[in-house]
């Protein structure tokens, strides 16, 4: 069982201001692939919510959203337990889906989510992340992220969103956890 007063937050990965910039690019990227069309964000809570709020204030595209939800289970670092909670209750037939996350590590959850999304019959599915993990991946959990904000090395990390137990999703950066 990990226990969470061995923890202590490490340096700092990626910045407030390093953050701000590549959220402003990839919704530059976003604007410019759905120009003319309507757009919508599924975002996968909790951890995206922080991401996508920046990332939707600067759409210039019409968008719709709407939020699916996924708990993990356990104070764990690791091999966690996913249940889902889809409450999606836009009608998202025929429209282009946007799903936002923050993380991309096994993927298990992203490829379920898409999975799960395809069978409503949307138009297209693209994928949004704000980080991905360099590491192996399961064939079975492979999904394309078509828009990247930051990859980072297989490490545990929090703030903006992220979180270890519960704690640390307010933090305006993102930075390691390590043991005291
Ligand atoms: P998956 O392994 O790709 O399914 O990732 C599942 C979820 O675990 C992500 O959406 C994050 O919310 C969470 N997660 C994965 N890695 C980290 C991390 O380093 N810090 C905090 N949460 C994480
Ligand atoms: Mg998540």
């Amino acid at each position: 069982m990990l226990k969470q007063e061995e923890y202590k937050i490490g340096k700092t990965l990626i910045s407030s201001k390093e953050i701000k910039k590549r959220v402003k690019e990839i919704a530059a990227e976003i604007n410019k692939a759905y120009k003319g069309k309507e757009l919508c964000a599924l975002v996968l809570l909790k951890g995206s919510f922080i991401f996508a709020a920046d990332l939707l204030r600067s759409f210039k595209v019409d968008s719709y959203i709407d939020f699916m939800k996924v708990e993990s289970y356990g104070a764990s670092m690791t091999s966690r337990k996913l249940v889902w909670h889809f409450k999606i209750t836009d009608d998202v037939k025929g429209k282009h889906l946007l799903v936002i996350d923050d993380m991309c590590d096994s993927g298990k959850t992203l490829s379920n989510a898409v999975k799960y999304l395809k069978t409503l019959k949307p138009a297209d599915i693209k994928v949004c992340v704000l980080l991905k993990k360099i590491r192996k991946r399961n064939k079975k959990n492979l999904v394309k992220l078509d828009y990247v904000g930051f990859k980072i090395p297989d490490t545990f990390v929090i703030g903006y969103g992220l979180d270890f137990a519960g704690k640390y999703r307010n933090l305006p950066f993102i930075a390691k956890m390590v043991k005291k």
